[in-house]
């Protein structure tokens, strides 16, 4: 289950990634927020992220207008590896070395077409593990210090 959420500067980029998830049966749930009036990102970026945490979604999508207030939210969150990505490799890389659990979006930043191809690859790269999840081992005790 993907969980997806984003501020008000997100909704429409979130429409259009929704009807994508539609088209190809993949399941989803949509923690808001649901119009253009001005809410706080940290407010979504908790809830997408409380989903993780508990198992009821494995990745999530987060998006605002750089992608970079929700990312850095949600960066805070215990357990939770989120990847600003706005190219290719990033996207890919994100996956294969840091298992990063949720991608954020700049919705002013990038456009649904290329967003979506981001998600796919994000979603269908599997983490290399090995010498990668020493690395993540590490960066997950920085949330200790
Ligand atoms: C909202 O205007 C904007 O600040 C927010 O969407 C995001 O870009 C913050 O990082």
């Amino acid at each position: 289950m993907l969980a997806i959420g984003c501020d008000h500067g997100g909704v429409s980029l979130k429409k259009e990634i929704i009807k994508y998830l539609e088209a190809n049966s993949i399941a989803y749930k949509d923690f808001g927020t649901y119009t253009e009036e001005s809410c706080d990102y940290p407010d979504i970026a908790v809830k997408v992220c409380d989903a993780i945490n508990s198992k009821e979604c494995d990745k999530g999508v987060l998006i605002c207008g750089t992608g970079i207030g929700i990312s850095m939210a949600a960066n805070k969150i215990h357990g939770i590896r989120a990847a600003l990505c706005h190219d290719y490799f990033s996207a890919k890389y994100t996956r294969l070395h840091n298992d990063s659990n949720i991608i954020a979006f700049g919705a002013r930043v990038i456009g649904p077409g290329l967003a979506i191809e981001l998600l796919d690859i994000f979603l269908n790269t599997e983490f290399e593990g090995g010498r990668h999840q020493v690395r993540v081992d590490k960066m997950m005790a920085l949330e200790n210090k």
